[in-house]
């Protein structure tokens, strides 16, 4: 009887992990996410508003692809791509840049391993819901 329930505990335990919007679906971890972000981190930061090569990457998650404001130096391909960046096309971004959106100019080779893109994603939501508590903690001082 306790083993039973300590199963069904369980079974709940991990349930609510992969439903709770935080970790994000496919349970990607965004504390690996941030070290692989230092493969980024060339080009892009995580900070609002500070842009390298790219654009900054902190409300990146939800937006709409080449929307980042102040950052000047999108290509037309991506600035006109039409898509929002959700886990999907962010997905299909990170595995094969080149392809997803032909001409674009991020110089940066696709990363083949579903697991460490998926890390990278959840770090990436994890970001904006950051950002956006920091603009509302500001809005209200
Ligand atoms: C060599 C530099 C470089 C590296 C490395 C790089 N990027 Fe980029 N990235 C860019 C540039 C430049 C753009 C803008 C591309 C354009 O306008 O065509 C961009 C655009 C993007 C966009 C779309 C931005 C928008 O506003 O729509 C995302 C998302 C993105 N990069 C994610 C990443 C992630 C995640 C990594 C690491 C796995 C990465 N990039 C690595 C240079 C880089």
């Amino acid at each position: 009887m306790v083993a039973y329930r300590l199963t069904q505990l369980l079974a709940l335990i991990a349930l609510g992990t992969l439903a709770s919007p935080a970790t994000g679906s496919a349970a990607g971890d965004p504390v690996r996410g941030k070290r692989e972000f230092l493969r980024c981190a060339i080009c892009h930061s995580a900070e609002a508003n500070v842009h390298k090569a790219g654009p900054s990457l902190a409300t990146i998650y939800g937006r709409k692809a080449g929307t980042v404001e102040s950052f000047t130096a999108y290509s037309e391909p991506l600035s006109g791509a039409g898509i929002v960046w959700t886990e999907e096309t962010l997905d299909a971004w990170l595995e094969d840049p080149a392809g997803f959106i032909p001409g674009n100019s991020m110089k940066a080779s696709g990363i083949k391993d579903a697991a460490v893109r998926r890390d990278l994603i959840a770090y990436l939501k994890e970001l904006v819901g950051q950002n956006a508590a920091a603009t509302i903690g500001s809005s209200q001082q």
